[in-house]
């Protein structure tokens, strides 16, 4: 009889949270409202990885390559990143959320990042979830990034040393890679850290993606077998004998 698999909850889900503005334009309304719908579609994901219990959520709010959109469109993001800092750091502090932000800080305004900085620092000492949010983020900057910062260092550029130089680096690598909005790419996120996670692509549009929708996700990844390059056999084998011990 094969071993019934534990149901493990992943304990870092990574999610790019795609579809806000199809969202919008099937509504008739300007891409920015749905931009907002998704910070309530976040609101919602985060208390429901909290209830669950994940223990580290990463979510792409911003690429890179978000800044070739229209000017009124970054703009609005970058309005609607400062007013969710404001409202939403006392909920999450209630909910023992803890806020990280990732990204290339370079090109923010001073006022976002006194924003960010003041979010992280009341946030700290909360330990049920870390939250990191990925704004003005990308796969290669990161990469990029630790690789500068080894050069700075004189350090060698090994596997090992690169990992400690990235930006998550106080996170485990993400189980469950979530992409919400049916497309089926990467999109330059955690391109490092995402060597063994598992994917799950949702056809839901982020601002409808509920609770219902992230235990779909969670439930593909307990029917997946991680090898990490071993045979099934030796998995299983190995999953027996933790269980008999
Ligand atoms: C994702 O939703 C949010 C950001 C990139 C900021 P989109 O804005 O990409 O939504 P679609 O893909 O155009 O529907
Ligand atoms: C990825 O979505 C970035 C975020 C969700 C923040 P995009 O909508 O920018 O990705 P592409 O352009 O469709 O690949
Ligand atoms: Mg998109």
């Amino acid at each position: 009889m094969a071993a019934s698999k534990p149901q493990t909850i992943p304990h870092h889900i990574a999610i790019v949270m795609d579809g806000n503005g199809r969202w919008a334009t099937r509504r008739f309304l300007p891409r920015v409202a749905g931009h907002k719908q998704g910070v309530e579609s976040l609101r919602r994901c985060v208390k429901a990885c909290v209830d669950r219990g994940v223990r580290v959520l990463t979510v792409f709010a911003f690429s890179s390559e978000n800044w070739n959109r229209p000017p009124e469109e970054v703009s609005g993001l970058m309005d609607l990143m400062v007013g969710a800092l404001a409202r939403e750091v006392p909920k999450l502090g209630r909910d023992g959320v803890q806020l990280r932000f990732v990204g290339e800080r370079g090109g923010l305004s001073p006022k976002m990042v006194k924003g960010l900085i003041d979010a992280e620092s009341a946030t700290a000492m909360n330990d049920r979830l870390v939250l990191n949010v990925c704004f003005n983020y990308g796969g290669r900057w990161d990469i990029a990034q630790a690789a500068a910062k080894l050069a700075e260092r004189g350090e060698p550029l090994t596997e090992l040393n690169l990992d400690r130089a990235m930006a998550l680096a106080h996170v485990p690598d993400p189980d469950l890679f979530i992409r919400t909005g049916g497309e089926q790419r990467l999109s330059n996120f955690l391109l490092w850290q995402s060597a063994y996670a598992e994917l799950f692509f949702s056809d839901k549009l982020w601002p409808e993606f509920d609770e219902a929708a992230l235990d779909e996700g969670i439930a593909a990844f307990q029917n997946r077998e991680r090898r990490f390059g071993k045979t099934s056999a030796q998995v299983t084998t190995n999953a027996r004998s933790r269980q008999t011990a």
